[in-house]
């Protein structure tokens, strides 16, 4: 018999009355010397199958290694469930028990902590909220991929490793194959890269974008998905050293057409997870956020609110709120302040637009009054910045003054200078952390939870 998937069989009546073959993990197991009841869970849903063995079919002995966390094997018929909480259950022919799990076995029952579970992240996808969480993070995946698709974006792989450490977007991890114990130097005490495996300094990407901007001002419109990597030594709930970032460059967008097509590509994500994640995101607002499904209803119905970085910190100075660190024109918006904006004074999501360009990167464009740049970041309750963008520098010459200004090595950047030197164009794009809209659209709030193998400072197991 063919193996059914436990998300099938809940989903299709006409298995009813039908003999089944399904394979898992136990849950838990409970009942008397007459009839034992297991739940069991596959993985393809949130909810588990209960099976009934008839102990006048089985013996005690056969039973005694279904224990929470064994794997096994079950056929036997589909039948209408008496049980409240499910509708229908499996009546017991065969079984087959795969693996034991004794009582060491971490996943016990219930009621582990979120910091248990991290410990503990080999064996944490077995548990309903992490089951629940790898199967919104596959789907909001697949969704990004659609979104794009059915625009006519091409899904261009830009390196992860690079040459290039010109975005400025923070410390960068560097890929050698030297021996670091017994590093070649030239002669005036230098490490000599020119030993190198690539024959000079390499490091992981911080972002795809630069390379990004190659594809765009050639086939139109484009977009990244992949991971990105910053070896920053931030450890906050928001922070990963690796994570996945989602990265669209278009040619001809202006800043207005950038901001929305970032709404709507958020619009769409929260769409797709409430309507093909349903159970998933039923359980983690049960367990987790009661006001989960709420939230990701509004921020579907509303437009979000664009206003410019001076408005949006004239606000703040004018809130009379006492804020950990003072604002003020110039310098660079805090989570507080971002949160004080989407939470207390707008309610709803901001698109901030135009700051300072001394705290932003050397490729948006410059606006005329000489002092800001067209950037965009968008702001989400409970996350703070989810997306990071700009309309970019599309005139040679100032672009080239920037990079002056910056002190960034002109001659690496050929290749980037090379997209405004031959046919130009005005251009946009923006980054979207996959994690940050996790946190969002799965109401958890450690970042940490919803990616399966997270590397923060002095945390890289498994
Ligand atoms: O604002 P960032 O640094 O922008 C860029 O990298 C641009 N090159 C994007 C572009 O225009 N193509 O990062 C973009 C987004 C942030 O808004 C945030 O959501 C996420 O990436 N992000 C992180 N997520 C998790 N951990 C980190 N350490 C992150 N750093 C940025
Ligand atoms: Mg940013």
């Amino acid at each position: 018999m063919k193996r059914s998937k436990i998300a099938a069989l809940l989903a299709n009546p006409e298995a009813i009355g039908t003999e089944v073959d399904v394979k898992g993990w136990v849950r838990t197991r409970r009942g008397n010397k007459y009839v034992q009841f297991v739940a069991l869970n596959d993985g393809s849903s949130i909810k588990n199958l209960q099976i009934v063995f008839d102990m006048n079919k089985f013996t005690d002995e056969q039973l005694k290694p279904i224990t929470t966390g064994a794997s096994i094997h079950v056929t036997g018929r589909l039948v209408e469930s008496m049980g409240k909480g499910q509708t229908c259950e499996i009546q017991a022919d065969t079984l087959e028990v795969y693996g034991t799990a004794d009582e060491t076995y971490p996943m016990q029952k219930k009621g582990h902590t979120l910091e248990f579970l991290r410990e503990n992240a080999h064996l944490r996808p077995r548990t309903n909220t992490f089951g629940a969480i790898l199967r919104v993070r596959s789907a909001l995946a697949f969704a990004v991929h659609k979104f794009f698709n059915e625009k006519g974006f091409y899904y261009l792989h830009t390196p992860l490793i690079t040459s290039s450490d010109c975005e400025g977007a923070g410390a960068m991890f560097q890929v050698t194959t030297l021996p670091l114990n017994d590093l070649p130097r030239t002669e005036d005490g230098a490490v000599d890269y020119s030993q190198d495996f690539f024959g000079k300094p390499t490091a992981l990407t911080v972002s795809g974008q630069l390379e990004g901007e190659l594809g765009a001002t050639a086939i139109g419109e484009i977009y990244t998905f992949g991971p990105t990597f910053r070896a920053e030594n931030s450890n906050t709930q928001r922070h990963l050293s690796e994570f996945w970032m989602i990265e669209p460059e278009m040619a001809f967008y202006d800043i207005n057409d950038n901001m929305d097509l970032a709404e709507e590509f958020v619009k769409y994500c929260i769409r797709y997870v409430l309507d093909h994640c349903r159970d998933d995101i039923e359980f983690l607002a049960e367990h987790y956020d009661k006001d989960l499904i709420e939230r990701l209803e509004f921020v579907l119905h509303n437009d979000f609110v664009r206003l410019t970085y001076t408005e949006g910190v004239k606000i703040l100075e004018e809130s009379g709120h006492k804020f950990e660190f003072p604002v003020s024109w110039g310098v660079d918006l805090q989570s507080e302040h971002e949160r004080y904006l989407v939470e207390k004074h707008f309610k709803k999501p901001v698109i901030l637009t135009d700051y300072p360009k001394d705290i932003k990167a050397f490729y948006m464009k410059q606006n005329e009054d000489g002092r800001t740049v067209r950037a965009m970041d968008v702001l989400f309750p409970q996350i703070g910045e989810v997306i990071g963008g700009s309309e970019r520098e599309a005139d040679l010459d100032k672009l080239q003054r920037r990079i002056d200004e910056l002190n960034i090595p002109m001659k690496d950047m050929w290749w980037y200078l090379d997209t405004r030197r031959f046919g130009t164009v005005p251009h946009s794009g923006f980054g979207l952390g996959f994690e940050r809209l996790l946190l969002f659209v799965t109401g958890m709030t450690n970042i940490r939870d919803v990616i399966p193998f997270p590397r923060t400072p002095k945390n890289c197991e498994f």
